[in-house]
């Protein structure tokens, strides 16, 4: 199970210091959510935050586009030094051109889809895709808690990657804590975006990851999407 912190909920004043321990604790990427006051009622970063991260990790950013017309940011958080981006399935009436403008610039591409967008939208590009982000809250903000009633969804985009193509990553994004870490993995789920549990706990970085790893690391995957306590 791979760990992707969120830095929305992140101390911005000491935040080349947050990501750095967070590196250091064993992060597999960072997750840099990108929200325009418009796709989602909140207003969060850009790309010179994305330049600035850039200087102190060697981490993936992976850079989650809650935003109207993504298609016009790419070239800007390329050269800042995004590694990665995914991009919602919800507004976006051109999804598949915008799915090979990120692979024309050479870089991953996942689509997310929101609590109340259904796994069978993804039919038609999940073929092309290197991830699927499945919303586990509405986006917008940090500190929300966790739509259990995504569980069954998950658990049919598990399904739908196995037939379709077995190397996409299924990551969730939302309410993740040591709970909740362990119905996501046991419903299929390959990558943890986390926040709050990771820079809100008074106990450190480093501590809640390893609670976020420890509540996880006795699931084994026997066969991929198929695991077993
Ligand atoms: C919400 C964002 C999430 C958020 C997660 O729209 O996409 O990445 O920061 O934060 P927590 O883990 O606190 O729910
Ligand atoms: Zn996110």
């Amino acid at each position: 199970m791979k760990l992707a912190p969120s830095i929305l909920t992140a101390d911005f004043a000491r935040l080349g210091e947050q990501v750095t321990r967070a590196e250091r604790a064993g992060a597999d990427r960072i997750h840099v959510d990108v929200m325009d006051g418009h796709f989602v009622p909140n207003i969060s970063m850009g790309a010179p935050v994305v330049k600035s991260l850039r200087q102190v990790t060697r981490l993936p950013l992976e850079t989650h586009l809650m935003i109207s017309d993504p298609d016009f940011f790419f070239e800007e958080f390329v050269e800042a030094g995004s590694d990665s981006f995914i991009v919602h399935w919800e507004g976006n009436n051109n999804l598949h051109r915008t799915i090979q403008r990120v692979k024309s610039l050479g870089k991953p591409v996942g689509v997310a889809i929101n609590p109340a967008t259904p796994a069978a939208v993804l039919e038609e590009v999940l073929p092309d895709l290197d991830l699927v982000l499945v919303m586990t809250v509405n986006p917008g903000f940090g500190h929300q808690h966790f739509i259990h009633s995504t569980l069954p969804k998950i658990r049919r985009v598990r399904r739908m990657i196995q037939q379709v193509r077995p190397d996409c990553e299924l990551e969730l994004d939302g309410g993740i804590d040591p709970a909740t870490a362990r119905l996501g993995v046991a419903a299929g789920a390959d990558v943890l975006v986390a926040g709050s549990s990771v820079f809100g706990d008074p106990a450190g970085v480093d501590a809640a990851m390893s609670r976020l790893r420890a509540a996880t690391e006795d699931m084994v995957n026997n066969e991929k999407g198929v695991l077993c306590e």
